[in-house]
C-alpha cells in the first residue's frame, strides 16, 4: 500500500461546492440572471423555485457552461468554470443534469445509455463501466429494463434511467430541471422517491421543481426567483409557512390553491 502524504501546507477543502458570484447574463435586451450569489454546500440540497420565465432553467445551464455568463464567476469545488477546452469538459463532467425531457439515446439500449459516458469521458474498460451501470439501473429501480430501447419504457422509468446516467459519471453536484414536469401524475412519485433517495444518501443537489412536497422533505433550503433575480432564500418551512417577499406570497398563493 502507498502512503497517502500529509500535504499540511494546501488549503483545506472548502465546504462550498458550487459558488456563483454576482453573476449576470443577458439574452440580447433581456436581463435573464441579475447579480445572482449563490453558494452550494457540499452535501446540501436546494430547491429553486419560482414563476415561469423567472431564470431557473438558465441559472441550471450556466452551473455547467451550456449557457455563458456576461460577467462575475462560477466556481465547481474550488476550481473556477473556465471559458473552453479539456478543462471545462472535466469540470462539466462533476456536474450531472437531468432534464424535463429525458434525452436518452434512442438508438441504444438502456445498459448502453448509462455505459457511454463512463467509457467516452471518464475512460472506463467496458466491464467496468457496465457493472456499476448495472449497479445503478439496480439502484433506480429499472434494473430488468436494462437491454430495452428508451421508448419501450415508460416516461417515469426513461426518467430514472437519466437519473443513472447521470449518476454514472460520479458528479460532484446534480442538477435537476423540473424533472418531473413532462411526466403523466401516477409516474411522478417514483422518480420523486429516487431523488430523496438521493439526497438521503448525501449527494449536492439543485433541483427546480414545482413539487412542494419534495421541497418540503428534501431540502435543505429554498431559493425563490422571479425577474432573474434571487429574492429570496429560507428553509422550507419558513418558506412555505412564512415568505418574507410579496412576490413569494403571491407565487405560493398561486401555486398551493389548486
Ligand atoms: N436561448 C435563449 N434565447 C433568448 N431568450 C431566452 C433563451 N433561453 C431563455 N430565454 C428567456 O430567458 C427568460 C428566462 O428563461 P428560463 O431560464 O427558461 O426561465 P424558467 O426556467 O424560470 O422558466 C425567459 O424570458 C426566456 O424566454
Ligand atoms: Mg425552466
Amino acid at each position: 500500500m502507498t502512503a497517502v502524504p500529509v500535504t499540511k501546507d494546501v488549503a483545506p477543502q472548502t465546504d462550498d461546492l458550487v459558488v456563483l458570484a454576482s453573476v449576470n447574463k443577458h439574452f440580447g435586451a433581456l436581463h435573464v440572471l441579475q447579480d445572482i450569489d449563490l453558494t452550494i454546500k457540499r452535501g446540501e440540497v436546494v430547491v429553486v423555485i419560482g414563476p415561469s420565465g423567472s431564470g431557473k432553467s438558465t441559472l441550471c445551464r450556466t452551473i455547467n457552461r451550456l449557457e455563458t455568463i456576461d460577467s462575475g464567476s462560477i466556481s465547481i469545488d474550488g476550481k473556477p468554470l473556465p471559458q473552453e477546452g479539456r478543462e471545462l469538459a472535466r469540470l462539466r463532467a462533476d456536474v450531472g443534469m437531468v432534464f424535463q425531457s429525458f434525452n436518452l439515446f434512442a438508438h441504444k439500449t438502456v445498459l448502453e445509455n448509462v455505459m457511454l459516458g463512463q467509457i467516452k469521458v471518464r475512460r472506463k474498460d467496458k466491464k467496468a463501466a457496465e457493472t456499476r451501470a448495472r449497479e445503478l439501473l439496480d439502484r433506480v429501480g429499472v434494473g430488468t429494463q436494462a437491454a430495452k430501447y428508451p421508448a419501450q419504457l415508460s416516461g417515469g422509468q426513461q426518467q430514472r434511467v437519466a437519473i443513472a446516467r447521470a449518476l454514472a459519471m460520479d458528479p460532484k453536484v446534480m442538477l435537476f430541471d423540473e424533472p418531473t414536469s413532462a411526466l403523466d401524475p401516477e409516474m411522478i412519485n417514483e422518480v420523486l422517491e429516487v431523488m430523496q433517495q438521493l439526497a438521503r444518501d448525501g449527494m449536492t443537489m439543485v433541483v427546480v421543481t414545482h413539487e412542494m412536497g419534495f421541497a418540503r422533505s428534501a431540502a435543505n433550503r429554498v431559493v425563490f426567483m422571479a425577474d432573474g433575480r434571487i429574492i429570496e432564500e429560507a428553509q422550507p418551512d419558513q418558506f412555505f409557512n412564512n415568505p418574507r417577499s410579496d412576490r413569494a406570497k403571491d407565487f405560493l398563493s398561486k401555486i398551493l390553491h389548486h
